[in-house]
């Protein structure tokens, strides 16, 4: 049966979104409007992780019981949106940490039924490579195709987006993420969880060229990454000091600013034959966590300018984890499905840990 609001989607232009993110350690909601408007958001990103210095999913998934209710209850009433304009629900399916994954989607999927609007389930690698095109970032939506990093904690990949739906993985990390290395070099330097923010401002105040420390990867073929060499380089170099307490301020700030430096060298290397991959290609953008990190924005800036490309990064609160992108992979996957006068109906797909791009373009098709 078709209801009002999937009526609504296919005959107005402009049409409503309700979305949710869960799928490692922020609980996020949002209600975002097909032009893009953000109507309202809320945000908790789970302070319940940090003495345990890295998120434990048994209690990332019961965090995001416990404060997605709320959540939702305050979206609603400081957006002053009611039920009613509400047209599609969307959440992200995976790929991620499947216990926060599922309390999210299930939760979607239950208003979506009691509400009785349609359900739309959304790949969270696939929403950080949509997010670039959020209208208010540039002005304009920026034209396919693009190519996107995408680094964050549980990610590092160089993907060819060519349009919604036709994504090309052209390399990845083939042992930690760059924000997992961020976060375990922080670690090892006493600094609070997670890491990526107080190591860049801990950089600050050190000299980047005090170590040379290891570029894994530099220099060959292919633009696949590799970060768990460096960790133990600095694990190395920080041997001699049994206490963190012992460690000299100066010396902290050396080892920070000498890492980022590093590891921004290696992700611009690989990115630079990446580049070469896909030589038509006018856009480099930046998405995930770690796109957050200003001395990293301004090297792929650069490197964008030497090969004649414009550089695209959504704000840091969009570069992080947020429902915004979900909320906007849902409008562009509607706009997309609507061409062919179908509106997706996930209320049967499975919440996974992991979901690859490739698979995408299926749900394009009714
Ligand atoms: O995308 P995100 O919020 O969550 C996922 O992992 O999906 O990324 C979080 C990661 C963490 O590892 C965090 O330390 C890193 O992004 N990060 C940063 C910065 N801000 C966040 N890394 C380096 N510099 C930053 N300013
Ligand atoms: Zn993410």
């Amino acid at each position: 049966m078709i209801s009002l609001h999937q009526t609504r989607i296919k005959t107005n232009n402009c049409f409503t979104i309700l979305a949710i993110e869960s799928s490692c350690d922020d609980t996020a909601c949002t209600i975002i409007q097909s032009d893009g408007k953000i109507l309202g958001e809320e945000i908790y990103s789970q302070k319940e992780h940090i003495r345990f210095g890295g998120v434990v999913p048994e209690i990332a998934a019961r965090a995001h019981m416990a404060h997605l209710p709320p959540l939702i209850n305050n979206l609603f009433e400081k957006s002053k949106i009611s039920w009613n304009q509400i047209d599609a629900i969307a959440a992200t399916c995976g790929p991620g940490l499947i216990g926060g994954i599922i309390v999210g989607s299930s939760f979607a999927k239950g208003l979506a039924l009691a509400k009785n609007k349609p359900f739309i389930g959304i790949n969270h690698i696939e929403a950080h490579a949509l997010t670039v095109r959020l209208p208010h970032i540039t002005n304009k939506i920026i034209p396919f195709p693009y190519l996107l990093l995408l680094t964050s904690g549980g990610h590092c990949q160089c993907i060819h987006v060519k349009n919604i739906g036709f994504y090309k993985k052209l390399g990845g990390t083939i042992d930690d993420a760059a924000g997992e290395a961020f976060d375990k070099v922080a670690k090892m330097l006493g600094l609070p969880w997670p890491g990526g923010p107080a190591l860049e401002k801990l950089a600050k105040e050190g000299n980047e060229n005090a170590f040379q420390l290891p570029h894994p990867l530099y220099g060959r073929n292919g633009c696949d990454f590799s970060f768990s060499g460096l960790k133990t380089a600095v694990a190395n170099l920080l041997g001699p000091y049994q206490h963190l307490s012992s460690l000299p301020h100066s010396f902290a700030a050396d080892i920070a600013a000498s890492f980022q430096k590093a590891i921004t060298d290696t992700i611009t290397n690989r990115l630079e034959n990446a580049i070469q991959m896909v030589p038509d290609t006018k856009y480099l953008a930046a998405a995930g966590g770690v796109a957050a990190n200003q001395y990293l924005k301004n090297h792929l800036n650069k490197l964008a300018n030497q090969y004649n490309m414009n550089f695209i990064s959504p704000p840091i609160q969009y570069c992080t984890d947020n429902a915004v992108m979900i909320g906007w992979a849902a409008i562009e996957i509607l706009q997309k499905t609507l061409q062919n006068d179908f509106i997706p109906d996930d209320i049967h797909l499975m919440p996974r840990p992991r979901w690859p791009l490739s698979d995408m373009y299926d749900r394009l098709k009714n």
